[in-house]
């Protein structure tokens, strides 16, 4: 606690301090990797250093292999909801998962045991990210999604390299549930499918919900019964003579997000059932829509056979096909320095390498991503999505309110349009891309 407070108080220091940062994150993809002063390219496919290097940092998009921390071992839990005390926005987590289990961005909460993820008026909602990352295993949680038209609650499994294993609800559609996976983040639309759920009503009732995932299938169950099940070997493609499953180390994140947001594609806003209403009847009542999660539980399995076991610390890959034989178990220290640091030098900024004056490490937007709430920042507001809570550190006000960004964002939004119908992480770096224009 007092390290959090600490931490806090510090980066409210440095976001005094830094006010005026004009850096520009340079983009990132598999045919543009990052440069090797900003080595990380982070889930928004933007490359910085610190946070950059963590939780969704992609490695194939890196300017190295190792550019990225290593990722923290699958630890077997049951998640229980007192307080928020085992969770750090990503201005405070440097990579220990043992200090802290989950980052967050939005405004969650803690009420009756329950953990809620609140998406207040106009904001981007919530995101709560697992830092163990599982490795094949059974991940459970008792959840109430969220409602209204273009409120999409979501319980899914996001590699660093995109492999995706989903549930998501549509909170125009209370009776079903939608399962999903991608592989590598490439779109294909034969992926998803839809599971009627008991009582047709999943933001009244309380359902439990279950991604199954061994090295062989997945199975998606709810109160216990097997609903969809993938096999491995039905996704065999013979011209790219692999396996299109998700196969690598993935995290487990919780999100409520506003895929109805009236600046996003068309398309993903149909998907999403419609326009959002920012006065509904949630929003009058409480100030936010919310989704509920209680007894979030994480099995792990044992790694694949034939994986190369080095150590029972972390993961890492040690080739770039992204694929399970690309990962490799190590004893490699998964905890960064500073915010300067990243996996090419993990210890910069420690109180060797550092020097007062010199701000390597400091909370800027080279060292934390802006683009934060439940998936990314559509609206605007700060680095949580929620409207002006200053604990989130440096992003305050980077996207404010939005407004200009969403008329144009609607024209260019064409190629993504198509794109963005269910996966996690498309929806991410569109809604980036729509920022950015
Ligand atoms: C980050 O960059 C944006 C512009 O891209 C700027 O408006 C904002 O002030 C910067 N934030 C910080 C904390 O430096
Ligand atoms: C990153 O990509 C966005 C969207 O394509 C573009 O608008 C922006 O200028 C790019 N930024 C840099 C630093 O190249
Ligand atoms: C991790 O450790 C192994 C040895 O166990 C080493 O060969 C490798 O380079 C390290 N990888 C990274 C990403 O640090
Ligand atoms: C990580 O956090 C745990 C618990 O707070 C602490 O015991 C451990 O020393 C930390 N490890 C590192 C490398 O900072
Ligand atoms: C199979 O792989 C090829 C080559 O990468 C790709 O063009 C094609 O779309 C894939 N097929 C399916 C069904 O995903
Ligand atoms: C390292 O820095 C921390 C705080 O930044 C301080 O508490 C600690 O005493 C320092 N250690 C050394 C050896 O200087
Ligand atoms: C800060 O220190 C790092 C390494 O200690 C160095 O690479 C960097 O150039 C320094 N930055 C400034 C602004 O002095």
């Amino acid at each position: 606690m007092l390290r959090l407070q600490s931490a806090l108080f510090l980066a409210y220091l440095v976001v005094r301090s830094v006010a005026a940062d004009d850096f520009t994150p340079p983009n990132c993809s598999l045919d543009e990797h990052c440069p090797e002063k900003y080595p990380c390219c982070s889930v928004y496919g933007q490359c910085g250093t610190g946070a950059y290097c963590l939780g969704g940092c992609d490695p194939l998009m890196s300017y190295s292999l190792d550019s990225c921390a290593p990722m923290p071992i699958c630890e077997s839990k049951t998640y229980k909801w007192e307080n928020l005390d085992n969770a750090a926005t990503n201005s405070e987590y440097l990579g220990n998962a043992s200090a802290a289990d989950w980052v967050y961005s939005g405004e969650p909460k803690i009420e009756d045991g329950n953990l809620v993820l609140t998406m207040p008026k106009e904001s981007t909602g919530s995101l709560f990210a697992n830092n163990h990352y599982i490795w094949y295993g059974k991940i459970g949680a008792k959840i109430k999604s969220s409602r209204g038209a273009g409120v999409v609650t979501a319980f899914i499994l996001l590699s660093d390299t995109k492999d995706e294993i989903d549930y998501e609800w549509v909170g125009s559609d209370l009776a079903e549930v939608q399962t999903n996976y991608y592989f590598q983040g490439i779109l294909d639309y034969d992926n998803g499918g839809k599971s009627k759920v008991d009582g047709d009503n999943t933001y009244a009732d309380w359902h439990t919900y279950e991604i199954d995932w061994t090295p062989e299938k997945i199975d998606w169950l709810v109160d216990g019964d097997v609903v969809r099940t993938l096999t491995k070997e039905s996704t065999f493609n013979e011209s790219a003579d692999r396996y299109e499953y998700p196969q690598t180390p993935s995290r487990m994140q919780l999100s409520l997000w506003p895929a109805g947001q009236a600046s996003n594609a068309q398309g993903t806003i149909e998907w999403a059932g419609g326009e959002i209403d920012w006065d509904s009847e949630d929003i009058k009542n409480q100030g936010y829509y919310a989704a509920y999660y209680q007894d979030v539980t994480v099995e792990c399995y044992d790694p694949p056979s034939g994986a190369k076991i080095d150590g029972d610390v972390s993961y890492d890959f040690k080739d770039d096909k992204g694929l399970e034989s690309s990962v490799e178990i190590t004893d490699n220290k998964t905890v960064l320095a500073s915010l300067g640091a990243t996996g090419l030098d993990m210890d910069l900024g420690s109180n060797k390498t550092s020097s007062s004056g010199n701000s390597t490490g400091t909370i800027s937007n080279s060292t934390v991503p802006q683009n934060q709430g439940g998936t990314g920042n559509v609206v605007g507001s700060t680095s949580g999505g929620g409207s002006g809570s200053s604990n989130t550190g440096s992003s305050g006000g980077t996207f404010s309110q939005g407004t200009e960004d969403t008329t144009d964002g609607g024209e260019n939004a064409a190629p993504a349009e198509r794109v963005l119908k269910g996966s996690f992480f498309a929806v991410l770096v569109a809604v980036v891309v729509l920022i950015t224009m």
